[in-house]
């Protein structure tokens, strides 16, 4: 009788290892009252229905409470009014409250204030503060993960008519103050990792649209303007393009970086959605049902998007 030689079954690797949750476990949000914060807070309290939130937010001018209504009577959600810039605050709110993770989206974020109103705020914010997280989650030793959310400004600008894109490679080239001061912040993350071996990784996305977002900005300034059934200010000749991720897009890449990223490592996060400002104002335009010509230009080399 012949015999049946049994072949071993293969392992599946997912079968014993651990899929990285947030159920269970606190988060300590910086900055979370601002646009992409808010937005993450949403996405992740929709998730993981046991995590439990510390909002940590300053409430400068593009900080709204109302941002995070939803959860002001939620047990699992506790706002936490500070600055990271105080080193004090944050060293308290990191001892009571003993995060098993850290995300970072307090900062001075607009580009044209850091050129016409001043950047002393944009050092205090985007540098000394990055200093006082890296310092506490040293100090604290017990953080699993430290996500700095940085942007892809640190890289500069492209020539308009290059076919290349940042890669977690390019070098830095920061044009404006408020780029200089993200990229001061990434330095420090990565020192802090090769050093003290801090668990921080950061990443760099583009330009976010979506909910929430203080009307500075582009896309909400436009809208704005053709709810006023005013004209749409466009910059220079138009022809600035940026890569458009939208906010809920960005949210679930951070949650996989913060989940599944590797300590120290950078990660850039796009949606391959290059667009010109001419082209987004035309198609603010086209919804409103108004033509092409209720643009206009304006003798300025930038605004920020
Ligand atoms: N908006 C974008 O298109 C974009 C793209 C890439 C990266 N980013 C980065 O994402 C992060 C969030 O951007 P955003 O557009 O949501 O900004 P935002 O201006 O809407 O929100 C910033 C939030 O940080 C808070 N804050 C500012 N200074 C603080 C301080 N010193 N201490 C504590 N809280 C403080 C503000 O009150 C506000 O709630 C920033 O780090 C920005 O560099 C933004």
């Amino acid at each position: 009788m012949a015999t049946t030689i049994k072949k071993p079954r293969k392992k599946s690797p997912l079968k014993h290892s651990v899929i990285p949750t947030l159920n269970g476990k606190t988060m300590l949000v910086c900055g979370g009252a601002g646009f992409i914060g808010s937005n993450f807070i949403h996405h992740i309290f929709e998730k993981y229905p046991k995590v439990r939130i510390i909002n940590f937010d300053k409430l400068t001018y593009s900080g709204n409470t109302d941002n995070v209504r939803d959860f002001v009577k939620d047990a699992r959600y506790t706002f936490v009014k500070g600055d990271i810039a105080d080193q004090k605050k944050v060293t308290a709110v990191f001892k009571k409250y003993q995060p098993d993770y850290v995300i970072n989206f307090a900062a001075e974020t607009h580009v044209d204030r850091s050129i016409h109103v001043g950047s002393l705020e944009f050092i205090n914010t985007n540098i000394v503060g990055v200093f006082n997280l890296l310092e506490a989650v040293k100090v604290a030793g017990t953080v699993q993960s430290f996500v700095q959310v940085s942007t892809d400004e640190v890289y500069g600008s492209l020539a308009l008519d290059s076919e290349d894109k940042f890669s977690e490679q390019t070098a830095f080239a920061p044009n404006v103050p408020y780029a200089a001061t993200k990229a001061g912040g990434d330095m420090l993350c990565r020192a802090y990792h090769n050093t003290w071996g801090v668990p921080v990784i950061v990443t760099h996305c583009s330009n976010n649209y979506g909910p929430r977002q203080y009307p500075e900005k582009l896309i909400p300034f436009f809208v704005l303007r053709m709810l006023e059934g005013k004209t749409l200010p466009l910059y220079g000749d138009g022809n600035h393009v940026r890569d458009w991720v939208y906010v809920l897009d960005h949210s679930r890449a951070l949650e996989l970086c913060l989940l599944n990223g590797k300590p120290g490592a950078v990660y850039n996060i796009g949606a391959d959605n290059e667009m010109n400002n001419r082209e987004i104002a035309d198609r603010i335009l086209k919804y409103f049902g108004k033509g092409k010509g209720t643009t206009v230009g304006m003798p300025l080399t930038r605004r920020s998007l």
